[in-house]
């Protein structure tokens, strides 16, 4: 069933969104917003826009706003996506790490993990699968990261990984499993995912990380979203760190703490 969305509707909802994720969704996104959350409306026997406001809104319904920050993301990712920056990422990465020290990426906006794996093959290959590297992977959405947790994905979403690592660090399903395939554990035992909202004032610092990737997230934000969200990374970037954004983003204009290395990549001095 499909349900008419009125203006007033529409802003209360995206208004809802923006306090909550940042997300700015133009009114070009009515249909968006109607394709995504009808399900829920016909899940929960609402006829309207306006009571499912109500009940998002409601102290007594809170998992519903987890529900509908779910929906209304956009989680598109792949693995290997935008590879310039996994080339950076092995030219960077020290051939050897000091005894204690661990080397730290963060996947700040992972999705459903192809990004965090990604990287966890370039370090497995540069640093060995015991290396001493870890990887955080947060998103603000609950449903993508029980995804990348599991680290099992469609056989089709291989296309773009290199046949050496797909040999090295993917396991093929057989019978049941045909057609899929899991990240091997040996891997994803470096990898860890948590669930955080960037858009926090003053939020945590989350750790001390050699590299951020930051990557097709900060288009769905305003200006002063992007400043918040950006100064709360810089946060958690080492001195001489790098923060990575999406070939479509830019910080110009966002922050003038870190100076740029080359287009889309960025250095805390
Ligand atoms: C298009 S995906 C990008 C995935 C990956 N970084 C890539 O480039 O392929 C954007 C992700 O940002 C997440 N996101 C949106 N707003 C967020 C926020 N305020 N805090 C954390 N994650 C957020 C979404 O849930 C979504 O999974």
């Amino acid at each position: 069933m499909s349900y008419e969305i009125n203006d007033t509707e529409f802003k209360r909802l995206s208004g809802l969104l923006y306090d909550i994720a940042g997300i700015s969704l133009s009114d070009a996104k009515k249909v968006l917003m109607t394709g995504r959350l009808s399900k829920r409306l016909s899940a929960l026997g609402l006829d309207t826009y306006t009571q499912y406001f109500k009940y998002v809104t409601d102290p007594a319904h809170a998992d519903e706003l987890r529900f509908m920050v779910d929906l209304l993301t956009t989680n598109e990712t792949y693995f290997f996506r935008e590879p310039q920056h996994f080339e950076f990422l092995k030219q960077i990465v020290p051939k050897s790490i000091a005894s204690g020290d661990v080397y730290r990426v963060w996947s700040a906006a992972a999705s459903i993990g192809a990004e965090a794996y990604t990287i966890a093959m370039v370090l497995a290959d540069k640093l060995g699968v015991e290396g001493a590297w870890e990887i955080l992977g947060t998103d603000i959405s609950h449903s993508v990261l029980e995804h990348a947790r599991r680290g099992h994905y469609r056989m089709a979403e291989a296309e773009k990984i290199h046949v050496p690592y797909l040999k090295k660090f993917c396991l093929k399903g057989r019978d049941d499993q045909a057609g899929t395939f899991l990240i091997d554990k040996k891997l994803r035992q470096h990898v860890g995912f948590e669930q955080l909202n960037l858009n926090v004032e003053g939020m945590k610092k989350m750790g001390d990380f050699d590299v951020i990737f930051l990557r097709n997230v900060l288009i769905y934000f305003d200006i002063p979203t992007k400043q918040r969200v950006v100064a709360n990374l810089i946060r958690s970037l080492k001195s001489g760190g790098y923060l990575i954004v999406g070939h479509s983003e830019s910080l110009n204009g966002i922050t003038n703490v870190l100076t740029l290395v080359k287009p889309t990549i960025y250095r805390k001095p």
